[in-house]
């Protein structure tokens, strides 16, 4: 499938620039030695099997996927100095959603305070985030959207089996998160490139907890509730589809391979990313990895590693960046960006840069006030058909509200 390319005829001069990004990752470290400890591993089989030499993990119930996403989100919203007031859409690319439902994009959506946004999750696995990059992307480019936020973010420690050598080695837990906004410059997203073959879905899933096993005691005995995964399975797609997507989007783009400065690819495994390497004839300096430091965070890996280049000053103005990954579903996907200018910077002062960490501050009050409210009405007013005089006043203040929406 082809993305935001360059085919929108009703708007041929209209690109989407990456503005902001940002990422967020628990503060306790689990080290390989940590895990050892725990499990039948060494440091040593981890980091020449995988790379990983540690992973962050979420501690207590205070830190979960839509916090971790909300950090991500704000901080992106900061750098591109975007008021939350100004976003047209909330994209959370997650396998570890904060509920089935409600979204944990809406969540986002009423913690930020974007009140004209619209919000929704996207499961594509490890994929996500491009995925999600493409319809955020779209979006922009066909004028749908002014500015979206994209975010990936995982708690994949709930959903690890830490008793399983075979993968709970591999996860860690984090969110990144971009702003994409319009722009007449030719830069940003130019070309995507999403795959699937559900053929392979049993290769790496979430048995229960869905409709087809909902939860019950057989399938929290069972460990259904864990990630089961066919490692050698999932490895042998990866290092196929990786540098396939990665030219693929490429070329799409009208570029060469040797023209990219920067490839960040999905951060699963260091073999796996060698492998692309090779078969693409690229050196390993031209791929990101930073994987050692946080396992595999699933659709949070790449936005983690593309706010990571940045800070690391490997991504400058003009620059060539291929994002690619592969995942659950199984799913690929890959993305061709022009590394854009630097948003201007709108908060210039130390007052203009509280005012905007303020506004963070009354998005969480005025969540609390409108829940406060809706508490409050529902309280004074009683339930609703009761035919009382409670009732009936309800009745009555109900159809005003109404009509005063209207
Ligand atoms: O985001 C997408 C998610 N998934 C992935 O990207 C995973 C892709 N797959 C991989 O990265 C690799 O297949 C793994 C890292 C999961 C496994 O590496 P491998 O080189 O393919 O190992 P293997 O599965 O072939 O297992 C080799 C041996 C086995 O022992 P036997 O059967 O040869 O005696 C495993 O039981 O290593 C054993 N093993 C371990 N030993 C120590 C598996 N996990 C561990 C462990 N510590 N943690």
């Amino acid at each position: 499938m082809t993305g935001a390319n360059g085919s929108g005829a009703s708007h041929p001069a209209r690109y989407a620039q990456i503005t902001g990004w940002a990422s967020c990752v628990p503060e306790k470290v689990l080290t390989n030695e940590a895990l050892a400890r725990a499990v039948d591993t060494t440091d040593e089989w981890i980091v020449s099997h995988t790379g990983i030499r540690e992973r962050h993990v979420v501690a207590g119930e205070r830190e979960t996927t839509a916090v971790l996403a909300t950090r991500a989100g704000r901080d992106a919203l900061l750098k591109a100095g975007l008021p939350p007031s100004q976003l047209d859409l909330i994209i959370v690319a997650t396998a570890t959603p904060e509920y089935v439902f409600p979204s944990t994009a809406s969540l986002v959506q009423d913690a930020l305070g974007a009140a004209s946004a619209g919000a929704f999750d996207l499961s594509a696995g490890c994929s996500g985030f491009i995925y999600a990059l493409t319809m955020g992307a779209a979006a922009v480019r066909s004028g749908t959207a002014e500015h979206v936020l994209l975010i990936g973010a995982e708690t994949l420690s709930r959903i690890t089996d830490w008793t399983d050598r075979n993968t709970c080695v591999l996860f860690g837990d984090g969110a990144g998160a971009v702003v994409v906004s319009a722009c007449d410059a030719r830069c940003g997203v130019l070309a995507t490139e999403l795959g699937s073959d559900g053929s392979g879905g049993e290769l790496l899933i979430l048995p229960a907890g869905g409709s087809r096993q909902p939860a019950s005691l057989e399938t929290v005995s069972n460990g259904g509730h864990f990630i089961k995964m066919n490692g050698r399975e999932v490895y042998r797609f990866a290092t196929t589809v990786m540098p396939k997507a990665a030219q693929n989007v490429t070329r799409k783009a009208g570029w060469e391979l040797e023209d990219v400065s920067l490839f960040i690819p999905h951060q699963a495994n260091t073999r796996i990313i060698e492998s692309a390497a090779k078969r693409l004839s690229l050196p390993m300096d031209k791929f990101f990895v930073n994987l050692d430091k946080y396992g595999n965070t699933s659709a949070a890996s790449i936005p983690i590693a593309l706010a990571e280049a940045v800070a690391a000053d490997r991504l400058h103005e003009g620059d060539k960046v291929v994002l690619v990954g592969f995942g659950a579903g199984l799913t690929w996907a890959a993305a061709a960006v022009e590394w854009g200018a630097p948003p201007p910077p709108t908060t210039k002062t130390w007052f203009g840069r509280l005012l905007a960490r303020l506004g963070f501050v009354f998005a969480g009050l005025r969540s609390w006030m409108i829940r406060s409210e809706r508490h409050a009405y529902n309280w004074v007013m009683g339930p609703v058909g009761k035919d009382n005089w409670r009732g009936r006043l309800r009745k009555r203040i109900d159809a005003w509200r109404h009509n005063l929406r209207q």
